[in-house]
């Protein structure tokens, strides 16, 4: 017989950047910069990242588009690939993004593709990726993971024969 299940969330949702601790709100200006230099051509939508190692070590991204559309990159994935390029043992724990232009609603959340590969670095590093999307002057939406913002979702498990 079918049963009907339900997936919750739970996510922080902060009014200003200052109610955070001093390192996010840096790791949020680092992400707002970094929105500077998108290359962002075609949709005129730039958006920064800046994400925060578990050894303090930062790397920014932003999105760098592509006249070829799908060929473009997020600012996520940018600087998640930046990060395991020279860190491939290292541990992201927190990744803020930015997106300057977007006001007066509720900040950009990450697309589909990039929490599927958000996620899969969770699992590669064996813990969880916090998330701080933020508007200029707030407010911050914060998760505790990746994973909470897929439910369902595919991963390695199902490679498995
Ligand atoms: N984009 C990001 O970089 N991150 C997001 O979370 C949403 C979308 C980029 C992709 C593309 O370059 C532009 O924003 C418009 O979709």
């Amino acid at each position: 017989m079918a049963s009907s299940r339900k997936v919750t969330t739970l996510y922080m949702h902060h009014p200003t950047w200052s109610a955070l601790p001093k390192e996010d709100q840096e790791l949020l200006k680092l992400a707002q910069r970094a929105a500077r230099n998108a290359y962002a051509k075609y949709s005129k939508f730039k958006v920064g990242a800046a994400l925060r190692m578990e050894s303090g070590e930062i790397i920014p991204g932003s999105n760098q588009e592509n006249a070829a559309f799908p060929a473009g990159i997020c600012a996520e994935r940018a600087a998640l690939h930046a990060a395991m390029s020279v860190l491939p043992r290292g541990e992201v724990e927190t990744l803020a993004i930015v997106v300057p232009q977007v006001k007066g609603r509720d900040p950009v959340t990450p697309c589909g593709i990039c929490r599927q590969v958000l996620l899969e670095q969770e699992q590669r590093q064996g813990t969880p990726i916090r998330l701080l999307m933020g508007n200029v002057r707030g407010p911050v939406i914060e998760t505790y993971s990746a994973e909470s913002l897929l439910p369902l979702s595919f991963d390695s498990s199902f490679l498995r024969k």
